[in-house]
């Protein structure tokens, strides 16, 4: 009974191609859990949220108190207002529930509305939305008259499905899950008429719509006209793990139990600097200044782009588990289809409901993530020295051997067991989800000054997920990497197997000239997940040009981009790496690590070694060019060459981030067209980052040089980038 419907071309054009009256600013999640101080003060919510914004925020909050918070997740500092909407899950075939990623909100502050606007008043507080619809209302009406005509008041929530191609029209509904392969956005506009006495009313009547939500009068009753906030969340529905089957029923669903997205809601509690709201209302509301944040010098002067990391989510007040996979939505929330509305009897915990949760102390922003802890102090597992937090701008990084990157996983013990199992004493984290390790650091690390502003204040991926109750961990942060050793003195004395000093020797055979010039280095492989995984072959004639013909003429005459020998006689071949295999010795002299077995077909050359493998490039191989254009929702990405980070100062790109072990650049277009940024950059095969300007003008624009080029792992026809190297593409209106 899911019916959807197409958004009408008034509100969509209204909204995104009439005025440029507007700011708007990124944030990031502050909070996910059974919070909403509006509906249940004091208690905890019948279901949970994604909050946003300032940290105090609890059960308890109210405007002051939010505006006393510590930091807020939410670009400009001197808003710590909060703004919440429900969290959305995917709903597997066998019952269980997994959190879908959110991608982050903007919220939008619009100047509409005929009658200009006054700054929210201290403590005002309001909601869009019903969280117990479960279909298109289009009877109940916004207020309007004939000059002004009225509208449905459910046009305010809207659908943007975000796909590599031309996206579908926005819809009042949800999307399917598999029609959104970039994600899926969704959009609310709140109550822009106050009645001027009530800053909240429990049935929401202090408040109404414009007559067309986003344009139009307000009724005589609410004659006091308010900014139009309007919020955007991102659903990165695209990196669900789906269980496939496209029974009718599962799918995406709400927490309050709604599959339907008719009953998708907002929240928001002022708790701006009113001198700073009141100032940006009259002089940056209603001139067209595009939306931009640095045409408006009240808000400029809190902007900032590190929010989101430098006031990271907070550790949950309600402590039952919200994010990653769940038995059940927490509050015991039936699912509903509709089309009628859903009710509180649809609370399915009956008799033996679990006990309530515990509520921890309601006082946020004292409890921020546990620093790192002084360099030289213990820290995570036995034996592990903390050694400081580093630089890591340069090429080759500070830790160079192997990495992994999960956004969810990530906690310092895991790092420095993921690293010390690989054989790396030393383990780093970074970027909140990176981890890297090597056995030596690079000697050009700088360590913070103990008087600087310590730049390792990201909080650790792993801490939020692994365990509500748990501290929260810092790894690392932007181009900054923490680092640990393992002190152990017997550390990896056992498994040095063919890792010793044999592949020093300088006896060692050298391939040959030639072969040595397109020699990339050796890299770990393991048989179940092979590190150059395109053709293969094996022969007891194995040499050097032997692999190199073989792969050049494989894949049906089209070759491949690697070719790597192991063990004395196999041969493979690739166009990209594969995770987690990494290389172990970047240099491209005498393989001198454990890539030191003769060839079969001739003992002069080196044939890799037991799961390592000796790779080269094939420079015969023609990659197809790079996509010049690619079309989004908002208009056409154009490539624009190469962007080099510039080392320091921060990363090129600022504003936002992702990482994708199927990083396409259509997929990191999309991500930055989601969050309305004009600049996309892919690096390093995996990383995608976007910004509105460059936001260090230290980078450099050069062309790319094809060599150092990694292959997308998401479509091995494109280039995502390379070491500190971004592929950049520019929206074009
Ligand atoms: C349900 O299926 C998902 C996806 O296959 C799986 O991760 C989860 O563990 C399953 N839940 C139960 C209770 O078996
Ligand atoms: C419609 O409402 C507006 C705003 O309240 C008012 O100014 C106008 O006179 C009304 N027009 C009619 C025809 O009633
Ligand atoms: C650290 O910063 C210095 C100075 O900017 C730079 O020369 C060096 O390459 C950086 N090292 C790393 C590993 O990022
Ligand atoms: C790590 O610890 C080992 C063993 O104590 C020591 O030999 C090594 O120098 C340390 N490495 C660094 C980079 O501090
Ligand atoms: C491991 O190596 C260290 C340093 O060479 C040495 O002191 C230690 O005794 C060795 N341990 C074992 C078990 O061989
Ligand atoms: C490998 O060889 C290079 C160049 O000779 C040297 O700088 C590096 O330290 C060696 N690496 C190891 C792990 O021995
Ligand atoms: C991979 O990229 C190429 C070049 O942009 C494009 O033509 C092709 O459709 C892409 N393949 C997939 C599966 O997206």
């Amino acid at each position: 009974m899911r019916s959807s419907h197409t958004l009408t071309p008034a509100l969509a054009l209204s909204l995104f191609q009439g005025a440029d009256a507007f700011w708007r600013m990124g944030c990031g999640i502050i909070q996910t859990g059974r919070v909403d101080p509006i509906i249940t003060p004091g208690a905890i919510s019948g279901h949970v949220h994604t909050l946003v914004g300032g940290s105090n925020i609890g059960i308890g909050s109210t405007g002051p108190t939010l505006s006393d918070s510590p930091c807020t997740s939410c670009e400009i500092q001197a808003d710590k207002s909060a703004y919440w909407s429900p969290q959305l899950f995917y709903n597997y075939e066998n019952g269980s529930f997994i959190e879908v990623p959110h991608g982050g909100s903007t919220v939008y502050y619009l100047g509409r509305g005929v009658g200009g606007a006054v700054a929210f008043p201290p403590g005002f507080q309001m909601v869009s939305g019903n969280p117990f619809l479960r279909s298109y209302d289009d009877e109940t009406m916004t207020w309007g008259n004939s000059t002004y005509p009225s509208r449905p008041v459910a046009d305010r929530v809207t659908f943007a499905c975000l796909t590599a191609g031309p996206s579908p029209p926005e819809q009042h509904g949800m999307f399917t899950p598999t029609q959104c392969v970039n994600g899926m956005r969704a959009q609310i506009a709140f109550p822009s008429c106050w009645n001027g006495e009530d800053l909240y009313k429990p049935d929401g009547s202090h408040v109404a719509y414009l007559s067309q939500i986003d344009n139009g009068a307000c009724p005589p009753t609410h004659p006091v006209y308010l900014p139009t906030l309007f919020m955007e969340t991102l659903y990165s529905t695209d990196q669900v793990p789906r269980d496939g089957n496209s029974v009718v029923d599962s799918g995406f669903v709400f927490a309050q139990g709604d599959p339907t997205g008719f009953g998708f809601h907002g929240d928001f509690m002022n708790g701006w600097d009113q001198d700073v709201l009141t100032d940006a209302v009259e002089n940056c509301l209603f001139p067209d200044n595009f939306g931009q944040i640095s045409y408006c010098p009240a808000l400029y002067a809190s902007d900032t782009n590190g929010a989101k990391h430098n006031c990271p989510e907070q550790p949950a007040q309600i402590k039952e588990k919200v994010h990653g996979l769940l038995d059940s939505l927490p509050g015991c929330n039936d699912i509903t289809y509709g089309p009628e509305a859903a009710s509180f009897s649809d609370n399915i915990c009956g008799a033996g409901a679990p006990a309530p949760p515990a509520i921890a102390s309601t006082t946020y922003g004292t409890s921020r993530p546990t620093a790192s802890p002084a360099p030289g102090a213990s820290f995570g597992l036995p034996s592990q020295k903390y050694l400081g937090c580093f630089n890591d701008t340069g090429s080759p990084r500070t830790l160079n051997a192997v990495s992994t990157s999960d956004s969810q996983l990530i906690t310092v013990e895991y790092c420095q067991k993921w690293c010390n199992d690989q054989g790396y004493r030393l383990s780093g984290l970074e970027y909140g989800q990176e981890c890297h390790c090597d056995n030596h650091m690079n000697p050009t690390a700088i360590a913070a000054e103990a008087d600087e502003v310590n730049q390792c204040t990201w909080v650790c991926s792993g801490t939020l997920y692994a365990d509500f109750d748990g501290e929260q961990q810092l790894c690392g942060g932007l181009s900054h990497i923490d680092v640990y050793n393992n002190t152990d003195p017997n550390f990896n004395n056992a498994s040095g197997d063919d890792s010793d000093s044999a592949g020093n020797s300088p006896e060692d055979p050298l391939p040959s000239e030639a072969e040595e010039s397109n020699y990339v280095g050796c890299y770990t492989d393991i048989a179940s997940k092979r590190t150059l995984s395109g053709s293969s072959t094996r022969g007891d004639d194995m040499t050097v040009e032997k692999c190199a013909n073989f792969c050049s003429s494989a894949n049906g005459g089209l070759g491949y981009k690697y070719y790597g020998l192991e063990y004395f006689s196999e041969c493979y071949c690739g166009n990209t790496f594969t995770a987690p295999n990494q290389l172990l010795t970047p240099t491209s002299s005498p393989p001198n690590s454990t890539c030191s077995y003769k060839c079969k077909g001739d003992d002069s050359q080196i044939c890799g070694g037991s799961n390592a493998l000796s790779v080269y490039t094939n420079p015969t191989y023609q990659a197809s060019s790079e996509v010049a254009f690619v079309t989004t929702n908002a208009g056409q990405y154009k490539s624009q060459h190469c962007l080099t980070e510039p080392g320091s100062g921060g990363r090129a790109l600022q504003g936002a981030s992702t990482t994708s072990q199927d990083m396409t650049v259509e997929l990191c277009v999309n991500f930055c067209s989601g969050k309305s940024m004009k600049y996309a950059g892919v690096e390093y095969a995996r990383e995608c980052y976007c910004d509105k300007t460059i936001a260090n003008p230290a980078a450099t624009l050069e062309d790319c040089p094809v060599g150092k080029m990694m292959l997308c792992p998401g479509n091995e026809t494109q280039y995502c980038g390379g070491p500190s190297l971004l592929n950049l593409y520019l929206l074009e209106n």
